[in-house]
């Protein structure tokens, strides 16, 4: 039976260290792209997927994602009364209702199969999503809520998926195609971060998932994978040898990897540039510097 996703796994409890020393105090999901946090991206994208709970799994030093969600009263008050309307109604939004956000703490950093793991119960017997909020998705219909309508179709498992040159596979899960039908293609394995040369395609997986609750038992039989860690990949995988469905989406969209300092850096700039308040301001800058440094060339 396909059910509806209503329940999304935030795992963001890794240590962040390609962003020492900043993450030392800051989580790294706090950190913005212009003028909002990571994570409010991935909670935007969430609502509009329909999801109505969401499940933090947290560490040591997230105190200040926790706060980002609460209330600000004093704050709130003051905007009103300078009249401030505006700037009240988008720090409105940021609110969550009560109730509608758990948090699980992951007592040691062992992967992110085991951060998920940590969640398993928060889930009850339903399908779910789990977004990685350091993948963050330009798109015109939100990726998960791209999914989640392929979903509503298929059932199983779904990852969401993107072509990757060859050269960089090995930095991915990278799906083992066994039938593409455009946008939608079924799945025969899935291998984490394969040795350079023997990746089975260049379908890399990227951080938007739609997991059955299968998932979890998986988690409960696998061993640690690549890099020594519980792995997610490695349980969708064992979905597929036991003979489950399991499907990867081409998502419509331009992913950038805000977990590395260039890919946070490039979505700096395209989220400023699409910014009608910043856009002219910023591409002269842009022009300038460019002028400058083929000038010096
Ligand atoms: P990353 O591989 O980006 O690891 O995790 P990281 O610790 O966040 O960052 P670096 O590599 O040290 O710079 C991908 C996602 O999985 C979560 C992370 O929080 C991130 O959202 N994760 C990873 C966990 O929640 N727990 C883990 O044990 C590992």
């Amino acid at each position: 039976m396909k059910r509806k996703v209503t329940k999304a796994i935030f795992p963001v409890a890794g240590l962040g260290t390609r962003f020492l020393p900043a993450t030392k105090s800051i989580p790294k999901e706090i950190m913005t792209l212009v003028d909002r946090p990571l994570i409010q991206y991935a909670i935007d994208e969430a609502r509009a997927a329909g999801i109505k709970e969401f499940i933090f799994v947290t560490s040591r030093g997230k105190g200040a994602l926790e706060d980002y969600f609460d209330n600000a009263p004093v704050l709130e008050q003051e905007l009103r009364r300078k009249g401030k309307d505006e700037l009240l109604e988008l720090l409105k939004n940021t609110n969550m209702e009560s109730g509608a956000i758990a948090y699980m703490r992951q007592h040691k950093a062992l992967g992110l199969g085991h951060a998920v793991w940590c969640a398993r119960r928060l889930l009850g017997n339903e399908p779910f999503a789990v977004i990685l909020p350091d993948d963050v998705i330009a798109a015109e219909k939100p990726c998960l809520q791209q999914m989640v309508e392929a979903y509503a179709e298929t059932g199983g498992s779904m990852v969401a998926a993107m072509e990757v040159p060859a050269d960089k596979a090995s930095s991915y899960g990278v799906l083992d195609v066994k039938e593409g039908h455009g946008q939608l293609v079924s799945v025969k394995g899935m291998v984490e971060k394969p040795a350079p040369g023997t990746a089975p395609s260049n379908l890399a997986v990227i951080g938007r998932y739609i997991l059955s609750p299968k998932i979890m038992q998986n988690l409960n039989q696998i061993k640690s994978g690549a890099g020594g860690e519980i792995q997610l990949t490695d349980a969708i995988a064992l979905e597929i040898e036991k003979g489950r469905d399991v499907y990867g989406f081409r998502f419509n969209g331009k992913r950038f990897d805000c977990g590395s300092k260039a890919g946070f850096l490039q979505a700096t700039v395209a989220f400023a540039l699409a910014r009608d308040d910043l856009k002219d301001e910023l591409s002269a800058y842009l022009y300038e510097i460019m002028a400058q440094r083929k000038a010096a060339q």
